[in-house]
């Protein structure tokens, strides 16, 4: 099957593209390399034994996006700006290259007649006051313009099934850790901000210490609870949600492991598989921070029969080996 993946040379398509070669399907790859990295293409292309083709274009580039769309069964949007923070100082940036974004993909494949779509969610749809564990019904609440752009992207994907007969999946991340076991291939960020790599950028010297976000919450041992899953585990997770195609109407799976581990137990972790301590410090919470959020998984289990399998240690052993075998990352 030739499948179109849209962000397909960042951190989540790059695994997502390696997954898909192996099973067989026939990718292309479309990522104007704004935060993708061409080699990550070279090298899940070592991996699986052979290539995805690769276009370089903006998918709000519709006249691009319908050449790229040629002979294409079905599509996985991953394109798209995903840090919170900027999101917060730029929301305008979330509004071209997600909402204008979606907008020019959902044009393109229109006007071509593709019409099945697993769109890139995230867990952020979710509002502070909905209940643990976040099932897929649970109350909505976007808190900032990132997480806005998810849940409407998720809004035209319904109007999408309801008025023009598509099948569309949405996936709601919740947070992806870990690399592909080989080492090859991982998240690949100058300044990152998300917990695991802040820890390992420590314990490379990269950064003197790791703050954790506040110590009083209302959590075992204080700190925030979060549902980590492994990179591969996300990526199988879409090829499971192919299934979900056959049916249509737009469907929303959580992708999460339903088991939570809370900022001290994950820099614990990484203390275990580097075999040294973390430089930390105790810093204040960041604001809009939830104190937990963990994942009702069992919508994805019992309608498509997936389960993540990776343990927090193997998504930490693969995170530390990734960096500590591309301290560069993809540039050296
Ligand atoms: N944290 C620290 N120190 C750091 C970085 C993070 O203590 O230097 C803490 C945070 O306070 C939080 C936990 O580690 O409690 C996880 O934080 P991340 O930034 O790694 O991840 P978030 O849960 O905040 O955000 C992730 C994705 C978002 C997505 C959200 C959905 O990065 O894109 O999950 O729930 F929107």
């Amino acid at each position: 099957m030739q499948i179109l993946v849209t962000g397909g040379a960042g951190y989540i398509g790059s695994h997502l593209v390696l997954a898909l070669l192996r099973a067989g399907h026939d990718v292309r790859v479309l990522d104007d390399l704004r935060a993708g990295h061409a080699q990550a293409l070279d090298r899940v292309a070592e991996l699986a034994g052979r290539s995805a083709e690769f276009v370089r274009a903006d998918v709000a580039d519709v006249p691009r996006v319908v050449d790229a769309l040629d002979g294409v069964h079905l599509v996985y949007h991953l394109a798209g700006s995903k840090a919170v923070g900027e999101s917060m100082g730029f929301p305008e940036r979330y509004f071209q290259n997600n909402l204008g974004g979606m907008a020019g993909l959902l044009t393109a494949m229109r006007q071509v007649g593709v019409d099945r779509i697993i769109f890139s969610s995230s867990a952020a749809v979710y509002g502070a006051e909905a209940e643990m564990p976040l099932s897929e019904g649970a109350t909505h609440g976007p808190a900032n313009p990132y997480a806005l752009t998810k849940a409407q992207g998720e809004q035209m994907l319904a109007w999408m099934a309801e008025r023009c007969g598509w099948s569309a999946v949405s996936l709601r991340y919740f947070n992806p850790v870990g690399a592909d076991a080989s080492g090859r291939i991982g998240e690949c960020c100058a300044e990152p901000t998300n917990l695991v790599p802040r820890v390992l950028q420590a314990l490379t010297g990269d950064i003197p210490h790791v703050a954790i976000f506040g110590e009083d919450y209302d959590t075992p041992d204080g700190t925030c609870l979060r549902d980590y899953i492994h990179i591969s585990d996300l990526a199988d997770a879409h090829l499971a949600a192919l299934d979900a195609l056959e049916r249509p109407g737009h469907h929303i799976y959580n992708v999460g492991t339903g088991r939570p581990y809370s900022v001290r137990e994950v820099i614990d972790g990484c203390s275990r598989v580097a075999g040294r301590p973390v430089p930390f410090v105790r810093g204040d919470r960041r604001p809009g921070d939830a104190p937990v959020a963990v994942a009702d998984p069992r919508r994805f289990a019992d309608d498509l029969g997936f389960r993540a399998e990776r343990g927090l240690d193997q998504m930490l052993e693969s995170a530390w080996r990734w960096v500590t075998e591309n301290p560069r990352g993809y540039a050296g």
